[in-house]
């Protein structure tokens, strides 16, 4: 019998953003984001001993410099010269600005240093996950987290138990990997864009207002500051050289019709990520006639051009997940 370390974390949702880094090296991040940690989707993993690093996502070989950092950080912490075989899942679609690698890195960091035999507390595999992507550092904590600016580990600022009433509807507009990456996406942005010094400045100035909100459960407030972060990061982005544009008519049907549900009186603020899905903040007793609306919306918008369903059975788009404040990651040892 061999033994597998089986490890399920959940993706971190950023209600303010982490975008662009202060050191592209260590991958700190420039701008701090405070996100809360999503039950509804998820990330499985399992992970082995093996002859050399090697990790799958749904089936798929993974490029290993993509993990290299990550796992020479993660040996040099765990004091080990292991190498380890990795295969995940995931419960939603794979690199399509659903925070997949958050709760990938997440899951990875933590079953990888059980099966080292090394426990080590959730600020030190926080530290180790943000290496291979820093949204991931959030993710090692449930309920809501923060991730200082150019700090090396995230933590948890409440419990889910704080606000078990809050709802993410997560309205998929395409289920296709994105073009360009969330990394190469920030590099232009800093590189390329006039307002990446105004994204910064402004970034920091609505976290304090956000922490407030989050604190007293303001929903509306909290909402507002949302879609402030996620809109001025999309600016930022929109005017590098040469411009990046996640958004599909889907995304911007979704974000219209958020606007529209506020307008007859339905609490429903949207936040966008490195990809073209929706994610919409609102509270539990008002979710479903949300969803409705929210699928209606996506299905009514043209399809991508080229778009393939590639994703489950409702694969086109308008696929509505619905998610809530979720926990810490989950780590077991099986026998095989
Ligand atoms: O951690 P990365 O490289 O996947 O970047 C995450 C960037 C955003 O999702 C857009 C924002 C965030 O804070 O999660």
């Amino acid at each position: 019998m061999s033994r597998v370390v089986f490890c399920r974390a959940h993706p971190s949702l950023a209600l303010i953003k982490y975008w662009g880094k202060s050191d592209s090296r260590r991958n700190l991040p420039a701008t701090a984001s405070l996100a809360v940690t999503l039950a509804g989707v998820h990330t499985e993993t399992r992970v082995r001993p093996a002859p050399a690093d090697r990790v799958t996502v749904d089936g798929m070989e993974q490029p290993v410099e993509r993990y290299a950092p990550f796992f020479d950080v993660l040996r040099h912490r765990l004091r080990t010269a292991q190498r380890f075989r990795a295969d995940s899942t995931n419960s939603f679609p794979t690199a399509a600005g659903l925070a997949s690698s958050s709760s990938g890195f997440a899951a990875l960091a933590a079953a990888c240093a059980r099966m080292a035999g090394r426990d080590l507390p959730a600020g030190e595999l926080s530290a180790v996950a943000r290496v291979g992507s820093a949204s991931a550092a959030r993710s090692l904590f449930g309920g809501f987290t923060l991730l200082p600016a150019r700090a090396r580990a995230a933590r948890q600022l409440l419990p889910e138990q704080h606000w078990p009433e809050l709802r993410v509807l997560v309205a998929v507009a395409s289920p296709q990997a994105k073009a360009i990456s969330s990394r190469q996406a920030m590099e232009a942005t800093r590189g390329g864009s006039p307002f990446y010094r105004a994204w910064l400045a402004s970034s920091g100035r609505l976290l304090p207002e956000a922490m407030e909100a989050l604190q007293k459960r303001d929903l509306e407030k909290l909402g507002e500051l949302a879609r402030l972060s996620y809109s001025r990061m999309h600016a930022a982005l929109l005017a590098s050289d040469p411009p990046v544009l996640y958004w599909l008519p889907a995304t911007v049907a979704l974000v219209r019709e958020c606007a529209e549900l506020r307008r007859q009186g339905l609490g429903a603020w949207e936040t966008i990520d490195a990809g073209p899905q929706v994610k919409v903040l609102c509270l539990a007793a008002e979710a479903a006639r949300i969803a409705e609306r929210l699928r209606e919306a996506a299905g009514a918008a043209q399809p991508a051009y080229g778009a393939q369903p590639a994703y489950g059975a409702e694969s086109a788009g308008g696929q509505i997940i619905e998610c809530r404040p979720g926990p810490a990651p989950e780590v077991r040892v099986e026998e095989e």
